[in-house]
């Protein structure tokens, strides 16, 4: 009854050049490990969870690079999107389809794109989340403990007197302010959400349902069309007709039978340039460098990336981002990593 839902929809955009609106992240092999994030997670998972119950969700336009990547998957476990609307209407849609192959399916909502190695811990993790959700009507997060005030991720608050593995939250809050996020820090029984979930079908679409009535009816309405020849049909008409939210916004703010178990093992979302840099080995200077053949005289701390196993010079250059792509040269300062999404919308409008 073990299954997974993989979420592929996202664009990646502070990690152009390397990732494109239509070659996003997941489908490169960020890590110069030989294999692609998504086909990372999918192995991961794979672990625990039968690959055939492995479900990918992504957007129409990358049908073809997630069959290329993983050539073991059927067309009922890829869902295509017709329209990107963040990431509950994806989730729901797919807990529909299996909850009709299998009402009794607990599952676990992944991102294709983070970093995660130790994959026995993190095996173990969702296995004890898996079998708390079998017998718990729990909506499950993995918590991470935070290390500073990120406005970029979902907090958890957790019952401070519990000595249980897996705590009750008594809040989530998506993305809070920067004063927010410190006091919640301060207080110490916060955690950050992963953006990995655990439930079993039942759990959330019940969530769905309390919370999100439109959403629900819309996607209700399809189901005697679900794992048919219609479901094409159904999927191109109504998909574009749901809310633009994220499944943070949509149910875990909302719902009070949210449950969290504080991974085990070393994450990161792999958001940015630098978030990649601190994963990645360094030579003696401390520059990262996938792929690259690289001589450095007076030059550390640099993240450098190219396509092919090119001979990069530097020297006198420090803490910079340094990626050739085809058609594009990007030479960055890794202090101003959040600022290539804005770099990239400028290049778009000026050529
Ligand atoms: N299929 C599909 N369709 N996937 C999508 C879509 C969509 O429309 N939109 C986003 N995704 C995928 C992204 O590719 C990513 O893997 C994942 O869903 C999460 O989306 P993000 O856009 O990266 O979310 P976020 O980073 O703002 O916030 C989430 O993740 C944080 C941890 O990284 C939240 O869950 C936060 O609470 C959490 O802390
Ligand atoms: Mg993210």
């Amino acid at each position: 009854n073990y299954y997974a839902i993989l979420m592929a929809g996202g664009v990646g955009s502070r990690f152009w050049p390397v990732s494109t609106e239509t070659f996003p992240k997941q489908f490169h092999d960020m890590l110069g490990s030989g294999d692609t994030l998504i086909q990372k997670t999918f192995q991961r998972l794979a672990r625990l969870i039968p690959q055939a119950n492995i479900f990918i969700l992504t957007n129409e336009r990358y049908n073809d690079l997630v069959f290329e990547q993983l050539p073991q998957l059927t067309e009922r476990q890829v869902v295509l999107e017709p329209a990107m609307r963040n990431t509950a209407p994806c989730i729901l849609y797919a807990s529909l389809k299996i909850h009709k192959e299998n009402p009794d399916a607990v599952m676990i909502v992944a991102p294709s794109d983070h970093w995660i190695e130790d994959e026995v811990t993190f095996s173990e993790n969702v296995e004890q989340a898996f079998k708390f959700c079998e017998k718990n009507d729990a909506l499950m997060t993995l918590g991470i403990q935070p290390t500073f005030p990120n406005t970029g991720y979902g907090y958890i608050e957790f019952d401070k007197n519990s000595t249980d593995a897996i705590k009750k939250v008594n809040q989530f809050r998506e993305k809070p302010d920067f004063e927010t996020a410190k006091a919640f820090i301060a207080q110490g029984n916060f955690l950050w959400n992963a953006g990995i979930f655990m439930w079993s079908v039942k759990s959330v679409i019940a969530a769905f349902k309390n919370n999100q009535p439109d959403l629900y009816t819309l996607f209700e309405n399809g189901i005697p069309m679900y794992n048919t020849d219609k479901e094409s049909g159904f999927i191109e008409q109504n998909y574009p007709l749901a809310e633009n939210i994220s499944v943070d916004y949509a149910i875990m703010e909302r719902s009070n039978n949210v449950y969290v178990i504080a991974a085990g093992f070393d994450w990161n979302d792999l958001g940015t340039w630098g978030s990649l840099y601190e994963k990645l080995n360094k030579d003696d200077d401390n520059n990262a460098v996938v792929h690259a053949r690289t001589l450095a005289q007076d030059a550390s701390g640099n993240m450098i990336r190219t396509k092919g196993d090119k001979i990069v010079v530097v020297d006198g250059l420090s803490d910079y981002i340094i990626v050739d792509k085809d058609d594009v040269l990007l030479i960055y300062p890794k202090t101003k990593e959040q600022d290539i999404k804005q770099v990239l919308k400028k290049v778009k409008d000026t050529f």
